[in-house]
């Protein structure tokens, strides 16, 4: 292998919007190291897969992806695969086990590791990094980032919830937030690099706390959003429970924090959602979505749904169908449950609703769901809606994609537009998951 492969790395990511993020962490730390990133992986030495744990067929991906990696270990003698995040921080050592071709671990604590890995495999062995760090917040690492409009800020990690399903407390351990001003000195970055969109990440977003400068979410939120009022704030996952007035509020007060929220719900059954541990009831997340219509009127609204939990009969289906239907969402993650091993819901629940079922119900759901986002999309047929341009359409380099201030997508003539743009587009026509129109001057 000549030396400019043997440097040269590429990340495949897999999983939650964080996984990209932390994939740009990963990247920044081997260039500091002198590692060079490949454009396409065959031109890597070094294979890296940032994986995640949280549902069954993310992990089947990434197996299929090892076995691939696998073949071209047998061609290329000083190849290495390094499989960081979620996965290797559950399954742990058991990984060298199931799949022969990887030659290091990291797990999402541990990325600083990452060049040091790389270099003592080269000297020959397997290795492991799976510590837990509960300070560890990347702070001071600067992330490689793909696009120019759009821009991740993690600002909290790890989760303290103990949601039955979930693995995330035991892949991303506890909960710890990035300092006030870092992320505000990131976010001015941003804004001096011309960055149109910032979207501050958390496992729990609404949990983000910085003891010293005694500030909330809603006091990030609002700091952010005066430190770059050129560009459209994000934010996500919020937790329903967490979800204050002062933070509707704020989003309310100022003009370029996204009417956007996405509010998992999982399920419509209050009975569900007391084996779930979520912490509410249906009529408390139905309060919750009252506070937040009647600040914000045009709020879009989003979830994640999961069918088929542990003991879901019909009737609490039949309730996850009732909620779309009430709440109306714009969109929503839906699926269908998938134990995983040392859960609370795995240790101490049977999975006991059939697979034909689990997908049944699922399919009733994305159906029902479907059919909603479709209706709230034509009625935006007629009007103009303001866009930030992203990239070029998948179809045609005539086109641009972007997005509206709600997160829906919208594919429009490109005229003379940019990605990093932000104009008005004339809807058109519309699908379920997409807009298309044309520029309006
Ligand atoms: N099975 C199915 N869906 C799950 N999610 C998390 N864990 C599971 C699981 N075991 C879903 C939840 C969560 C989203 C990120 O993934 O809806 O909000
Ligand atoms: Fe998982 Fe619940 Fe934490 Fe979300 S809030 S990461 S679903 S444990």
């Amino acid at each position: 292998m000549h030396t400019g492969k043997r440097n040269a790395f590429f990340i495949h990511t897999f999983g939650c919007q964080m996984n990209q993020a932390d994939s740009g962490i990963i990247s920044a730390l081997l260039q500091e190291e002198g590692y060079i990133q490949a454009e396409h992986e065959l031109d890597a030495g070094i294979v890296l897969l940032n994986t995640c744990a949280v549902r069954e067929n993310a992990v089947d991906r990434v197996e299929h992806f090892l076995q691939h990696l696998q073949g071209r270990k047998k061609r290329e003698k000083e190849l290495i695969v390094g499989v960081a995040g979620c996965i290797p921080q559950y399954k742990r050592e058991e990984m060298f086990s199931l799949y022969p071709a990887i030659d290091f671990l990291a797990g999402p604590d541990t990325y600083r590791t990452i060049p040091k890995l790389v270099e003592q495999v080269r000297r020959g062995g397997k290795l492991s990094s799976l510590e837990f760090n509960s300070e560890e917040t990347y702070e001071g690492v600067e992330p490689v980032r793909n696009g120019v409009t759009s821009a991740f800020v993690p600002v909290m990690r790890g989760c303290n919830n103990r949601c039955a399903y979930c693995v995330v407390p035991f892949t991303r351990g506890r909960e710890r937030s990035q300092p006030f001003t870092s992320v505000l000195r990131e976010v001015e970055k941003l804004v001096s690099m011309g960055y149109r969109e910032i979207t501050l990440l958390g496992q729990n977003v609404n949990s983000y706390c910085d003891l010293e400068k005694g500030c909330d979410f809603s006091a990030l939120l609002d700091a952010v959003s005066r430190e770059a009022p050129l560009a459209r704030i994000r934010f996500t996952t919020s937790h329903p429970k967490d979800i204050s007035e002062s933070l509707v509020r704020t989003i309310a007060s100022r003009p370029n924090i996204c009417n956007a929220l996405h509010l998992p719900v999982q399920s419509g059954s209050s009975k569900m959602l007391g084996r779930m541990n979520r912490g509410h009831t249906i009529d408390e997340y139905m309060e919750k979505i009252a506070l937040i219509r009647s600040l914000l009127p045009d709020v879009a609204l989003s979830t994640d749904i999961i069918a088929g939990f542990c003991g879901e009969q019909e009737e609490d289906h039949q309730a996850s169908l009732d909620l779309l239907d009430n709440v109306r969402f714009d969109s929503a993650y839906m699926f269908f449950y998938s134990a995983r091993p040392g859960t609370l819901a795995a240790e101490t629940f049977d999975d006991d609703v059939p697979e034909s079922v689990k997908k049944r119900r699922l399919q009733e759901i994305i159906d029902l769901q479907n059919h909603i986002s479709a209706e709230l999309f034509q009625k935006a047929i007629g009007t103009a809606v303001e866009v930030l341009a992203e990239s070029e359409s998948r179809r045609s380099p005539e086109q641009l994609m972007g997005r509206t201030a709600g997160n829906r997508a919208v594919v429009f003539d490109r005229e003379l537009y940019q990605p990093g743009d932000l104009l008005h587009v004339m809807i058109t026509g519309a699908t379920s998951a997409t807009l298309t129109g044309r520029p309006v001057p």
